[in-house]
């Protein structure tokens, strides 16, 4: 029989029936060896054991039906700080445009229907949310120890791009984060997960993300006026919001000049580059990032996290190990983080990309097989043909 249908009733119920189970050890523990038999030693009688277990029983079969209180996506921090006639105002205008949790709506894309949104919730609230919080600030509850942290997507700032420096990533880049997660960071891989299930999570990403930014918008709109007008929403916050994800439909960014086939002249070449473009004030001559402002912890993030320049030498790429994935890192730089893109520096001499992607590939797994990276001969970097990524990244 089912007294209550919320999907936790029956793991507390089974929770209430081991409690029952300890009572009863407990109190035979106590004397009361059997039901049947009272010692003149014994702390309770027969009556109260026997209430004792209806006590529990009824506490087992009504467990788990007070209601859970429903999820609510919360406010930015600055949402506080207005009247609370604005803040009912603002957070009015943003469910209308950006919807709730109980009705997701992904801002500026009417062909994502609420049943592939929902489908998307339910994957992000199950494998998702501890790390990124239910509203996607970053917050979840395991995300505090973490470095780097969970991403904050409220900003609408992702790292790992196609785009140049300072565009929204295309829908692709994060169908190909969530599927091959961030090496060497905290965010796993969900490759396994049904296509599906990761085409409705990205939407619904995507989803918390405009709603994240729509949030800021509203807010800059609120210091302005002092009120949330639904016109200026509509033709102002709105389109701020979508059209910077229209413009980056699109712009992918692709290599100046095709990819070489790499010998030890580019590392030779790529390694000089290091250090004569300026990657050694961050990374250090031998690429580890053991620079002063790196060691004294200085360098912060968009987020207002510490951060630090990576260690080259890890063997973990967080933004891919394709040959083009880290020429975009080098060509775009890094959104929200201190790497800046050496698009403008370097497009007199395109070719130069290549030869610093060739010297990063070289020196990327030599901590990991126990190689000193610098000073020392250096060997060719020799693309492995069996490698599917490099042959993905060719066939690009
Ligand atoms: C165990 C914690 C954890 C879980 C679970 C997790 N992530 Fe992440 N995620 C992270 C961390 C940490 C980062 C930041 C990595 C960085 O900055 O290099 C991140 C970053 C991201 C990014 C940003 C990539 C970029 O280019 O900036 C996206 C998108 C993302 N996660 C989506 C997801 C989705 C979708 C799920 C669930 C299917 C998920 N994550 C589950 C920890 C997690
Ligand atoms: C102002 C400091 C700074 C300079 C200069 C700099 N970088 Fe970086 N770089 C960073 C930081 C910080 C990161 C880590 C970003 C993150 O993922 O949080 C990084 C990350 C990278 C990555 C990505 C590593 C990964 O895990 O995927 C590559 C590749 C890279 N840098 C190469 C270069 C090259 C090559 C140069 C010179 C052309 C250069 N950097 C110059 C700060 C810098």
């Amino acid at each position: 029989m089912r007294l209550c249908k919320t999907p936790r009733f029956h793991y507390e119920l089974a929770i209430y029936a081991k409690l029952a189970a300890l009572v009863w050890h407990l109190l035979c523990l106590c004397g009361c060896s059997s039901p049947s038999t009272t010692s003149p030693n014994s702390l309770f009688t027969v009556t109260d054991y026997r209430l004792g277990l209806l006590v529990t029983a009824a506490l087992a079969l009504t467990a788990g039906c007070q209601r859970e209180t429903p999820v609510e996506f919360s406010s930015g921090e600055r949402v506080s700080t207005l009247t609370p006639e604005l803040q009912t105002a603002l957070k009015a205008a943003l469910a209308d445009f950006a919807g709730s949790h109980a009705s997701p709506k992904l801002l500026g894309d009417d062909s994502v229907d609420q049943a592939t949104l929902k489908r998307g919730q339910q994957v992000y609230r199950q494998r998702c949310a501890q790390c990124h919080g239910v509203t996607g600030d970053g917050q979840g509850p395991v995300a505090g120890t973490m470095y780097p942290r969970p991403r904050d997507y409220r900003k609408g700032i992702f790292k790992f791009t196609s785009t140049p420096y300072g565009d929204r990533p295309l829908r692709s880049d994060l169908v190909r984060t969530v599927t091959k997660g961030i090496h060497g960071t905290s965010m796993p891989s969900f490759k396994l997960l049904p296509q599906e299930e990761i085409d409705a999570v990205v939407d619904y990403v995507l989803a918390l993300t405009r709603r994240g930014e729509l949030e800021d918008q509203l807010l800059e709109l609120v210091e302005f006026e002092e009120a949330v007008d639904p016109e200026l929403v509509q033709d102002e916050s709105v389109p701020a919001v979508i059209n910077k994800w229209l413009q980056a439909q699109g712009s992918e960014v692709s290599p100046l000049t095709s990819q070489p086939v790499f010998s030890e002249e580019h590392v030779t070449r790529g390694q000089e580059a290091f250090k004569t473009v300026g990657c050694i004030k961050c990374h250090g001559p031998d690429g580890r990032g053991q620079t002063p402002d790196n060691l004294a912890g200085n360098l912060k993030d968009a987020w207002g996290h510490p951060t630090r320049a990576a260690d080259l030498t890890s063997g973990f790429l967080h933004g891919g190990q394709r040959p083009i994935d880290i020429y975009r890192r080098i060509y775009s730089g890094i959104n929200g983080t201190p790497m800046p893109g050496f698009a403008n520096s370097l497009k007199e001499t395109p070719d130069t990309i290549w030869d610093l992607v060739a010297f990063v590939m070289h020196i990327t797994n030599a901590r990991r097989t126990g190689e000193s990276p610098l000073p020392g001969p250096i060997a060719p970097y020799i693309p492995q043909v069996a490698d599917s990524e490099t042959q993905a990244a060719e066939a690009e």
